[in-house]
This record gives C-alpha cells, sequence and structure tokens, in this order.
C-alpha cells in the first residue's frame, strides 16, 4: 500500500556552541539568514513537499522556535491598525492555517537518533521525513526544493530516500557516507552507510545532507544500534540497521547546501540568498561591488 508523507520532524535540541555567544540564551535555529530564521526555511521546504504536521524535538532554551511558529496576537493587532497589511501577512505566513506544529522534548543531548526516537510516537507508523535545519537546502532556480525531489522519489519507490552530495575526501569525516549500486543518473542503491568515517577508510565520498524521508521501521533499528561515534545515539547507524531488511536509496539533490552549522556556510548563505532577495538584492550587489577584497 502507497503512503503519502504527512510528518515532518526537526531536531533542534542541539546548543549550537559554534555560535556562542549568539547562542548563549537563544536557539541556533532562529538565527536569521537575512531576514528569516534558519528554522523557517527548514518548515517551508517541508511544506512545499507536501507536509503539513511540523514536529519539533526541542530542548532547554528553545521556546523562541514556539512563538515563532504560534499566532502573536498583540503584533498582529498593531500591525492591523496601523494598516500594514504587507507585513501583516509576512507575520501570518509563518504558520499556514493548515499547518499543524507539535512540540516534544529531547530531555538529554544522546544524539541524532535519539532526537528523531523522541519523535516516534508522534508519526503514527507511517513514513515521515527528517530535516537538519542546519542545512539550508536551495533548489534550482524555479524547481522544486530538495524535500520535494525527494518526496517524488518516495512517491514513486516507496522507500526511505536520503538526500546526498559527493565532497572532497577531506570532509568525509564530517558526515555520514553512503554507497551501493548506482539505479539511474542520481539513484544509489545503498548498500553501506557509517557515520563519519576517517577518510582512508570511508567508503565513497557521497555525504548524507540533512534531509531523509524513512519508514517507520527505523526506530527498531535505531534502538537496536545504541551508541556509536563520539559515544551518541545515531541516526546513521539506525539507517544502517535498516539496510538488512528494506531497500533505502540515496538520492543526489539538485541544488544547494548550505552548511549553517558553521561560520563560513552560514555568512554564505547570507551573501547568496542577500542577493536573490527582492528587497535588498540591488543595493546589496552595488555595496559588494563597490568593495576592495
Ligand atoms: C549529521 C549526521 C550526518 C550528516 C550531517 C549532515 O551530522 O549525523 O550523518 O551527514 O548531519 O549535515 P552533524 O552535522 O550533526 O554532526
Amino acid at each position: 500500500m502507497s503512503s503519502t508523507l504527512r510528518t515532518a520532524v526537526f531536531p533542534v535540541a542541539g546548543m549550537g556552541t559554534r555560535f556562542l555567544p549568539a547562542t548563549k540564551a537563544s536557539p541556533k535555529e532562529m538565527l536569521p539568514v537575512v531576514d528569516k530564521p534558519l528554522i523557517q526555511y527548514a518548515v517551508e521546504e517541508a511544506y512545499e513537499a507536501g507536509i503539513r504536521h511540523m514536529v519539533f524535538v526541542t530542548g532547554r532554551s528553545k521556546r523562541a522556535i514556539e512563538d515563532h511558529f504560534d499566532t502573536a496576537y498583540e503584533l498582529e493587532a498593531e500591525l492591523q491598525a496601523a494598516q500594514k497589511n504587507a507585513l501583516l501577512d509576512v507575520v501570518r505566513s509563518v504558520q499556514p492555517e493548515d499547518m499543524q506544529c507539535t512540540y516534544v522534548r529531547q530531555a538529554r543531548a544522546l544524539g541524532l537518533g535519539h532526537a528523531v526516537l523522541c519523535a516516534e510516537h508522534l508519526v503514527e507508523n507511517k513514513p515521515f521525513a527528517v530535516l537538519l535545519a542546519d542545512d539550508l537546502m536551495q533548489g534550482l532556480q524555479g524547481g522544486p526544493g530538495v524535500l520535494k525531489q525527494m518526496a517524488d522519489v518516495f512517491a514513486q519507490t516507496q522507500a526511505s530516500v536520503l538526500a546526498v552530495q559527493e565532497v572532497p575526501i577531506e570532509q568525509v569525516h564530517r558526515y555520514g557516507i553512503v554507497s551501493g549500486t548506482a539505479l539511474g543518473e542520481r539513484l544509489v542503491n545503498v548498500q553501506h552507510m557509517v557515520e563519519k568515517p576517517a577518510a582512508d577508510v570511508a567508503p565513497s565520498r557521497l555525504a548524507v545532507a540533512g534531509r531523509y524521508i524513512l519508514t517507520p521501521a527505523v526506530f527498531d533499528q535505531i534502538r537496536a544500534g545504541g551508541r556509536g561515534v563520539q559515544g551518541e545515539i545515531q541516526l546513521t547507524d539506525g539507517i544502517a540497521g535498516l539496510l538488512k531488511t528494506e531497500k533505502v536509496l540515496a538520492y543526489t539533490y539538485q541544488g544547494k547546501r548550505f552548511d549553517c552549522g558553521s561560520k563560513q556556510g552560514f555568512l554564505q548563505a547570507t551573501v547568496e540568498l542577500a542577493l536573490q532577495h527582492a528587497e535588498v538584492s540591488e543595493e546589496f550587489r552595488h555595496y559588494l561591488q563597490s568593495q576592495k577584497f
């Protein structure tokens, strides 16, 4: 029986130590790229893929995320009274009426796999998506977003789908790495998956970006996986377990990934998205051109 994707899980309990002091009291997922917080880019990507139930796995000091996706009565009333309708639309667009948000706490930082397990009771034993907001993903201009591309693969295959990209060999130790047999230009039937391998033992240079579509069988596999690299319960180990019983596909997405978990990636996203932004792009382009680097 074929099923559609209804739920997206956003693990947002991480501490964001790479952005201290900015993240001392506010969630790293609320850092804005131009004028939108990182988490909103990810939520919009899931919404575009047809998903309407957003599950946030939160932790301490993450209240701002809940407030962001809630109605802001006072703000809306003031904007309405001042007839600032364009801004009112911007504020209201954050939570479309047909979108439902649920929050669950990850009480201890035991890893990404553990965060996903915290959402198990909310995905109703159905396939679901996982989006890591640190990875800001853009589809090709005018084309579908990355999760929508993956949802289309899922609709055809009903198999788990991982977003992948090739990375330089010096970078494989930062990622989940997959290898397997090619099924076409963009698809690989995954046979091996390993979290953060050293360059000399990496099975390939195909790295998992922070987008996953998974079948619910992964939960038992995450539990069975126990602690892995860095002493954490790794999502990668759960997916590696899933490979023994189910097909898992790696999909080389069309588009671009900004690693906003790093300062470099965050700055690059800011510059590139500013250059695409209707309101600021022209002036910002002139400013950049006027600089002597
Ligand atoms: C996580 C995953 C890793 C994946 C990466 C993508 O690692 O564990 O498999 O390749 O996200 O960004 P993290 O960046 O949280 O260390």
